[in-house]
C-alpha cells in the first residue's frame, strides 16, 4: 500500500487527464536552433506544448529530446498540487549543471506555475530566464530573443479572448492515430480547492469552425480519434455576437447560431464516421441530456464520460463549491445509464481528506463509488493551494496520515470496482481502434474500446489506425485481453 501512495501522482501517459506526469518531445525539420520542451500536468498543458512548438517552429526552432543539445529549454508546468510544483523545482536544479556548462542556453518556465508565481520565480530560481503564462505564448519568440541578449523576461498576461485558434499544433510524441483538440480555455467555476481559475483565467470557447477544420485535417493525415479538451466542456458556448469580434479568420463561413457543446460534438462527429470522438472533462452540474442523446445518435462518439465527483458527501461538496450535491450527481448518473446503457464508461476524480471531512463523510465517498461503479478514477489527497478559496476560508485540518489512509481506502475500492467492471466485458465483442504496439510486448498491439478500456491483442494482419472487432477473453483491473474476430469491419 505504501508504494501505491508514493506513486499516486504518477499515472501512465495514455491515461493522463488530471495527473502530474511529464513527457518530452521531438520533431525535426532541419531548423538551426533546438528547443527541448518538457510537459507536466493535465492534457491541456500537453496540448499547449504543441502550440508552443508550433510558435517556436515558425521562429526557427526544431524540438529535440536531448536537453543537453538544446538552445532553449522550456518546462511547461502544473500547479494543481504542491507535489507537482516540487517536481518542477527539482528538475530546475538538475538543469543547473547543464546551464553552468552552457550559460548561453535559455531556460523558460511556462504554464500554470509560471502564471501563479510570476516574477517571484525569477527571484527564487536563478537559472530561469523567461516566465510565460498560458495566454502569452505568442510572445515567446520575442522573450527568448531578449533573453539571448541577457535580458530576463516575464509575461503572465491573462486574456479574455486568446484561444490560439489559428495556430496549427505541431503534434509531439504522436502515435499518428489519436490526437487532442483544445476547444476552450480557462475556467469560470470556483471550486474552492482549485488553482486552475487563477492560473488559466476566464473561460472562453474556441471558434467551432477552427475546431472542425482541425479535426478534418487530422482525419486526412490518418488520425482516427480526437479528444475535445476543456476544464468543463459542457459549458462550451460560441455565440456570433460575443465571439465574432474575436475571430481571426473572417473569410470562414459565419456562424449564425449559438453553438453549445452538444452541437459542437455533432459537428465533429460528422467530419467522418471513421473518426472517433471523445471529450474531457464533463462537469456534473453542466452535462445535459442533449449531450447524452447526441452521444447516443452517433456510433463514432465514444461511450465514455469523465465525470469527476470529488466527494460523495453533500456538505463537503458544498464546502468545495462544486454547486451540486450527492442526489444531483446520482441523478446525472441515472440519466447516463438510462440514455446510454450499462456499458457506457464512467470515470471520476476523488479528493480524500478535504478540510473538516469526517470519517462518515469519507464513507459517503466510498458508498458513492459503489453506487456509480466507476470504471476508473484519478484519486488524490487534498493539497492546499495558496490563494484558493479553501486556503482563505478553511483550515487544512486533516492530518496527512489520515488523508493517506482515506486515499488508500478509495484506491482499494476503485481497484475492486475496475476489476468487476472489466470482468463484465469478458466474453463480449468490442470494436477497438489500434493505437500501436503494446508497452508490454513487441508481439502485441494495444487499442481502446468505446468505453475507453485498453485492450491488448496479438499482432496480426492489421496495423495502427485499423478498427478491429475483438472478443474479450480475459482481464485485469487495468487491462482487457482479446482475440481478433474481424479486421476493419464495416462501421456505421
Ligand atoms: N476541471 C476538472 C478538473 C481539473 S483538475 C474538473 O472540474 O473536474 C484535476 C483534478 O485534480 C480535480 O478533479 C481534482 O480531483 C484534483 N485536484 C484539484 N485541486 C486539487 C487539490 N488542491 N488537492 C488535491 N487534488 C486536487
Ligand atoms: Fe478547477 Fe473546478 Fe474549474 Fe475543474 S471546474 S478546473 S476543479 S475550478
Ligand atoms: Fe495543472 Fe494547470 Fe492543468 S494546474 S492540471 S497544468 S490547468
Amino acid at each position: 500500500m505504501e508504494n501505491l501512495i508514493k506513486d499516486i501522482d504518477i499515472l501512465p501517459a495514455e491515461e493522463a487527464q488530471a495527473c502530474d506526469f511529464k513527457t518530452t518531445a521531438e520533431e525535426s525539420t532541419g531548423k538551426s536552433k533546438k528547443l527541448y520542451i518538457e510537459s507536466y500536468g493535465c492534457q491541456m498543458n500537453f496540448s499547449d506544448s504543441e502550440i508552443v512548438a508550433s510558435i517556436m517552429k515558425e521562429n526557427g526552432f526544431d524540438t529535440t529530446s536531448d536537453f543537453e543539445k538544446a538552445d532553449v529549454i522550456f518546462l511547461n508546468t502544473c500547479s494543481i498540487r504542491d507535489k507537482a510544483e516540487q517536481t518542477v523545482r527539482k528538475r530546475l536544479s538538475q538543469f543547473n549543471t547543464v546551464k553552468k556548462q552552457r550559460p548561453e542556453m535559455t531556460i523558460g518556465v511556462l504554464g500554470c506555475m509560471a502564471e501563479r508565481l510570476k516574477d517571484k520565480l525569477l527571484e527564487e530560481e536563478k537559472i530561469v530566464d523567461v516566465v510565460v503564462g498560458p495566454d502569452a505564448y505568442r510572445d515567446l519568440p520575442n522573450l527568448v530573443s531578449q533573453a539571448e541578449d541577457g535580458n530576463k523576461g516575464v509575461n503572465t498576461f491573462l486574456s479574455r479572448e486568446e484561444t490560439y485558434a489559428d495556430i496549427a499544433p505541431v503534434r509531439l510524441n504522436s502515435n499518428g492515430v489519436t490526437a487532442f483538440i483544445s476547444i476552450m480555455r480557462g475556467c469560470d467555476n470556483m471550486c474552492s480547492f482549485c488553482v486552475v481559475p487563477f492560473t488559466r483565467g476566464r473561460e472562453r470557447s474556441r471558434d467551432p469552425h477552427s475546431i472542425v477544420r482541425e479535426a478534418r485535417e487530422l482525419f486526412d493525415k490518418g488520425y482516427r480519434e480526437v479528444t475535445l479538451l476543456g476544464q468543463n466542456v459542457d459549458s462550451y458556448k460560441w455565440s456570433p455576437e460575443e465571439n465574432n469580434k474575436a475571430r481571426l479568420n473572417k473569410k470562414e463561413e459565419e456562424v449564425s447560431e449559438v453553438v453549445n457543446f452538444a452541437n459542437l460534438l455533432e459537428m465533429v462527429a460528422r467530419v467522418d464516421h471513421r473518426l472517433r470522438v471523445r471529450f474531457s472533462t464533463s462537469h456534473p452540474k453542466d452535462i445535459t441530456d442533449e449531450v447524452l442523446y447526441t452521444m447516443k445518435r452517433y456510433d463514432n462518439i465514444c461511450k465514455y464520460i469523465h465525470l469527476p465527483v470529488q466527494s460523495g458527501n453533500s456538505r463537503v461538496l458544498e464546502l468545495m463549491n462544486r454547486t451540486y450535491d450527492r442526489e444531483w450527481y446520482l441523478n446525472r448518473v441515472r440519466a447516463i445509464r438510462e440514455i446510454l446503457g450499462e456499458s457506457c464508461g464512467i470515470s471520476s476524480d476523488m479528493i480524500a481528506g478535504f478540510c473538516t471531512e469526517t470519517e462518515e463523510e469519507h464513507q459517503d465517498t466510498l458508498s458513492m463509488m459503489d453506487l456509480v461503479r466507476y470504471d476508473f478514477s484519478y484519486m488524490f489527497y487534498y493539497s492546499e493551494r495558496p490563494g484558493t478559496l479553501a486556503a482563505k476560508k478553511y483550515t487544512d485540518d486533516i492530518p496527512l496520515d489520515i488523508k493517506k489512509r482515506r486515499l488508500a481506502e478509495i484506491i482499494a475500492k476503485q481497484n475492486k470496482l475496475s476489476l468487476e467492471r472489466n470482468q463484465l466485458d469478458v466474453g463480449t465483442t468490442q470494436l477497438i481502434l489500434i493505437e500501436g504496439t503494446s508497452k508490454r510486448s513487441e508481439e502485441e498491439y494495444k487499442g481502446r474500446t468505446s468505453a475507453n478500456k485498453m485492450v491488448i491483442i496479438p499482432k496480426g494482419d492489421y496495423t495502427k489506425g485499423d478498427y478491429v472487432l475483438v472478443k474479450i477473453t480475459d482481464c485485469t483491473a487495468a487491462t482487457l485481453f482479446g482475440e481478433i474476430i474481424e479486421i476493419n469491419p464495416a462501421i456505421a
